[in-house]
């Protein structure tokens, strides 16, 4: 894979819950890159979760430091980075995102919800009463900017993240 990547980044896209982080820390084991996780960063530089940053900053000022952090990665080689569901909505976050491989993992409602029923806590903008509703608006906004991606793969109701793995080195072999 290194032979056609050529050391670029990897930047995995999607809705959350659409396994950015599992799949991407797995990902870069097997191409032997760095990993990097845009809300894990921005939880470090601001010592705080991203839930308190959403309540006490305000979903803006998430977005600043969101582009901010994307901004310093694009600058590193041979890195795999998962990024926030929200990074496409920035126009300016495109232009770092073009520094590398930008691939959407492309995942459905219905495996979406299961996902994100164990797991709310750390997503803001996402409230387990409205969860259907939510996610479909939230898809529905984003559907087009995802499709902007290099790269999409279909993320299948049993797919482990192994199985993701194997999906993207087979489009970048
Ligand atoms: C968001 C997704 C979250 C996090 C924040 C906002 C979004 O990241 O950045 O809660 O707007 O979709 P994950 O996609 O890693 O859950």
């Amino acid at each position: 894979a290194n032979n056609l990547l050529q050391g670029i980044n990897i930047f995995l896209i999607g809705m959350m819950g659409s396994g950015k982080t599992t799949t991407g820390k797995r990902l870069a084991e097997h191409l032997n890159y760095r990993f990097f996780d845009t809300d894990t960063l921005i939880k470090q530089v601001k010592q705080k979760t991203i839930s308190d940053i959403f309540v006490e900053e305000g979903e803006e000022s998430f977005r600043i430091l969101e582009s901010n952090v994307l901004s310093e990665l694009a600058s590193c080689t041979r890195s795999v980075i998962a990024t926030g569901g929200g990074i496409v909505l920035k126009q300016e976050n495109w232009s770092y995102l073009h520094h590398g491989l930008i691939i959407w993992l492309d995942t459905s409602i219905p495996i979406l919800k299961k996902r994100l029923n164990h797991d709310l806590s750390s997503r803001p903008l996402i409230q387990k009463e409205k969860l259907d509703i939510e996610l479909e608006l939230l898809l529905k906004q984003r559907h087009a900017l995802y499709k902007q991606g290099d790269l999409k793969i279909i993320v299948d109701k049993n797919d482990s993240s192994e199985d993701v793995v194997n999906k993207i080195l087979k489009l970048i072999p």
